[in-house]
């Protein structure tokens, strides 16, 4: 299975920086083998999906509500996300659980809602640096795999250690194996064979300097990148680091 190198752009960009961004990934993505996703605010994605028409490059939101439809003022239902254009959507990022209240118990509503909807989920997770410091980053990980997956799972993990994001920090390779190979236990014992193959992205400061020691780690099956997606060249140089598979 290919890698997956995945852009979230979280609440950067207007219209316009949007879709030149947009129009520039497309651009450059002649001849790379990863999967490309790109994630732009819901406000944007129909227009971002209208100039991808017809490229490798896949659209997806960053959220998306647990209902299918209803009386929730400011919301988005997957199956909006799904009629915009995108075909994934990033659910339980860091930044929803602590700044928006989400639990894992939420995330696993919204990750049913969006397969329902016929989108492919990203579903993150990621220890906060006090847990890790109190050695405790598996058993946080393995918590919200237990919560946030619901039974069958036929989406994407990401794994996103709170304090590796926008700040420059990266996990260390051998840090990214040992929790990669802890997920990927977790993903069998949870759900047997199909577990095996559940791709699982690192995410958190990837960079084009680090993204090919990255992303040769044993299961680690792509990219969720952040600041780096906001620049076209970057991200493409991220993505041609990424393994054939
Ligand atoms: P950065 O790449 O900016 O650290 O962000 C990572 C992230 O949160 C992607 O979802």
């Amino acid at each position: 299975m290919p890698q997956l190198i995945a852009g979230n752009w979280k609440m950067h960009c207007l219209a316009a920086d949007a879709l030149a961004l947009a129009r520039g990934v497309a651009a450059g993505a002649g001849g790379i083998t990863a999967e490309l996703l790109v994630c732009p605010t819901a406000l944007h994605l129909a227009a971002v999906a209208q100039a991808l028409k017809g490229s490798t490059v896949a659209v997806g939101g960053q959220d998306c509500h647990y209902a299918r439809q209803g009386a929730h003022t400011g919301d988005i239902a997957a199956p909006m996300l799904r009629d915009a254009g995108a075909s994934w959507v990033i659910l339980g990022h860091s930044e929803r659980r602590q700044n928006h209240g989400e639990t894992d118990e939420l995330v696993r509503e919204k990750t049913l809602a969006a397969v329902e909807a016929g989108l492919n989920p990203i579903v993150c997770v990621g220890e906060t640096a006090d847990q890790r410091a109190g050695g405790q980053e598996t058993e946080v990980v393995g918590w919200q795999l237990a919560g946030s997956l619901p039974k069958p799972f036929t989406g994407v993990v990401a794994y996103e250690p709170i304090w590796a994001i926008g700040s420059g920090k990266t996990a260390t390779d051998e840090d990214v194996a040992v929790m990669h190979a802890f997920i990927r236990e977790e993903l069998i014992r949870q759900f047997g064979d199909p577990g095996q193959t559940i791709r699982i992205l690192y995410g958190g400061s990837v960079k084009p300097a680090n993204a090919a020691s990255l992303l040769a780690v044993p299961n680690v099956g792509g990219a969720l990148v952040g600041g780096a997606s906001l620049n076209p060249q970057e991200f493409l140089a991220i993505a041609r680091a990424a393994q054939a598979g």
